[in-house]
């Protein structure tokens, strides 16, 4: 576990056992890096001689001994930063402080020290610190569990301790805030994401649930099918019916105490392993849906998160976890369900599950809590991974003003989102003959993110809604560094950030 520490002051001589330095592309050790010279005399040509020259891909180590101790200065480049924007700029050392970690995790070193140069926009610093500390945490991140020969392995702990001048006092609480979230996102969602489907089942989920709500002071309530089948929830139960485990549908509850405060309600996608059901998916698109619950598990990670920070805001996480699999009770295509809401649908491919659950999900959130606001979060279509591949998740919203605010949390955190239309012209796609709607549009339409999108919308009728689908930027995303292999704890970054952007 890494541990954050921020110390403001005249650290100029602070002593640790490794120190990130971060440069610009054309460096040079003068000024506030003057003391590397001091170590190393010859550093200047050392690292042009080793091919460092500050590029944002950049990185060296440089070790002497101080004291009987091995002390290492882990350069790292950051490009020229003049012509970009901020965001970029953050972007970009996320990318190189996880590289930082990434050495001083193989060193096993206890402590790093390290000055984060400020940039020209100089009041958004301690946002800054906090993006940084979030990548660096997440680049701790290893799924190791089920590898015996780890059993017995420590896992690698150390501090990074941030060392400024001056950085307000709102540099604490970005350091604070950042080890809530970046643990938890390790811990809860991307944990439990990778979790194989074998153990994280809908019954396990409720319980870990559980003891999250405890731990974390949130309310929490589970029921199965049999409640799900009295209150009229036909899609959930179309596919839970077809597995031998129990489905739960769980509720997380923050309750902010304060009485005007808006409410936030969060739908997950919890499909605990996606088969298709009847209408199979071939193996190699079936490899890899234990991810199909990374919407719940993002869910359940800011929930927890939530409860720790305490926003003064309410929100309530509503998480329907199923197993999508054929057998004899299984749901066919043809035929006709009933949701919370009364509307009916034609179920027309079994595989398109995850809008039969997160229809009722959505009608139960504007039912019982009545919210300003719902955003879903689902891995629900493989088309929004063919239109914007693994670095945007897909946002469809029937407000403007929403698509903006989760737009700039995007481009704050590094949890990106992409916009897609919604317009009623793809509402005739997922017309039926005999119900209400079918849960596959005509082959026709195409454009089968939108199609979700417009099927889910008939199950919001007051809120302000937004869909986020993260088929696409769940897992396996290629090339980022810190997000690293396996779960990615998508949207958990952006829509803390979001909560907490609204309740200020
Ligand atoms: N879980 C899948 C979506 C998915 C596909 C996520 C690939 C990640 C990677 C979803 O339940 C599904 O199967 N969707 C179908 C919908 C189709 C039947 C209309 C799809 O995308 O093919
Ligand atoms: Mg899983
Ligand atoms: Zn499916």
């Amino acid at each position: 576990m890494l541990s954050l520490k921020l110390l403001q002051g005249n650290y100029n001589n602070y002593q640790s056992d490794g120190y990130f330095i971060f440069l610009p592309d054309g460096f040079s050790f003068s000024g506030e890096y003057e003391f590397v010279t001091n170590e190393f005399p010859h550093a200047q040509k050392l690292l042009k001689q080793h091919g460092f020259t500050g590029k944002k891909s950049d990185s060296y180590t440089l070790s002497t001994e101080k004291d009987g101790n091995l002390v290492h200065y882990i350069f790292l480049g950051l490009g020229d930063e003049s012509k970009c924007s901020f965001n970029s700029i953050v972007e970009s050392r996320r990318r190189s402080i996880a590289r930082g970690i990434q050495m001083a995790k193989k060193l096993k070193l206890s402590e790093i020290s390290t000055m984060i140069p400020s940039v020209k926009e100089s009041d958004q610093y301690a946002s800054m610190i906090e993006q940084l500390a979030i990548a660096a945490i997440m680049m701790t991140y290893e799924f190791e569990t089920f590898k015996s020969s780890k059993k017995d392995v420590k896992p690698w702990s150390g501090t990074l301790t941030f060392l400024s001048e001056d950085c307000g006092e709102n540099c604490q609480n970005s350091i604070e805030r950042a080890s809530i979230v970046g643990h938890t996102m390790n811990s809860v969602t991307r944990y439990f994401a990778d979790l194989p489907p074998n153990i994280a089942t809908p019954s396990y989920l409720s319980n870990e649930a559980e003891k999250l709500a405890k731990k974390d002071g949130l309310l929490f309530e589970s029921f199965g099918r049999e409640r799900a089948e009295e209150l009229g929830m036909g899609g959930f139960c179309a596919v839970d019916i077809g597995s031998e485990q129990d489905g739960k549908f769980v509720i997380l509850e923050y309750k902010s105490g304060k009485s005007d405060a808006p409410t936030i309600a969060l739908c997950g996608k919890g499909v605990t392993f996606d088969t298709g059901g009847i209408s199979l998916k071939p193996s190699n698109y079936m490899t890899g849906m234990k991810y199909d619950m990374s919407g719940a598990a993002a869910v359940l990670g800011i929930m927890s998160i939530i409860g720790q920070l305490k926003p003064a805001i309410n929100v309530v996480g509503l998480m329907p976890f199923v197993e999508n699999m054929p057998s004899g009770r299984a749901a066919r295509q043809d035929d006709i369900i009933t949701h919370l809401n009364g509307k009916t649908t034609e179920i027309k491919n079994t595989d398109a599950e995850g809008r039969l659950i997160l229809s009722d999900t959505l009608a139960y959130a504007e039912k019982f809590y009545k919210p300003d606001t719902i955003i879903d979060i689902a891995t629900l279509t493989g088309a929004c991974v063919v239109a914007l591949g693994h670095f945007y998740t897909g946002l469809i919203s029937n407000n403007d003003e929403l698509i903006a605010s989760l737009r700039e949390s995007g481009q704050k955190t590094g949890d990106r989102v992409w916009p897609l239309p919604l317009d009623d012209d793809y509402r005739d796609g997922i017309k039926s003959q005999v119900a209400d709607i079918a849960n596959i549009a005509l082959s026709s339409y195409s454009g089968g993110t939108i199609e979700a999108a417009v099927y889910l919308q008939n199950f919001v009728t007051s809120s302000s809604w937004a869909h986020l689908d993260i088929a696409g930027t769940s897992n396996d995303v290629p090339a980022i560094n810190y997000v690293g292999k396996g779960a990615t704890g998508a949207s958990v970054r952006l829509l803390v950030d979001y909560i907490l952007s609204k309740s200020r």
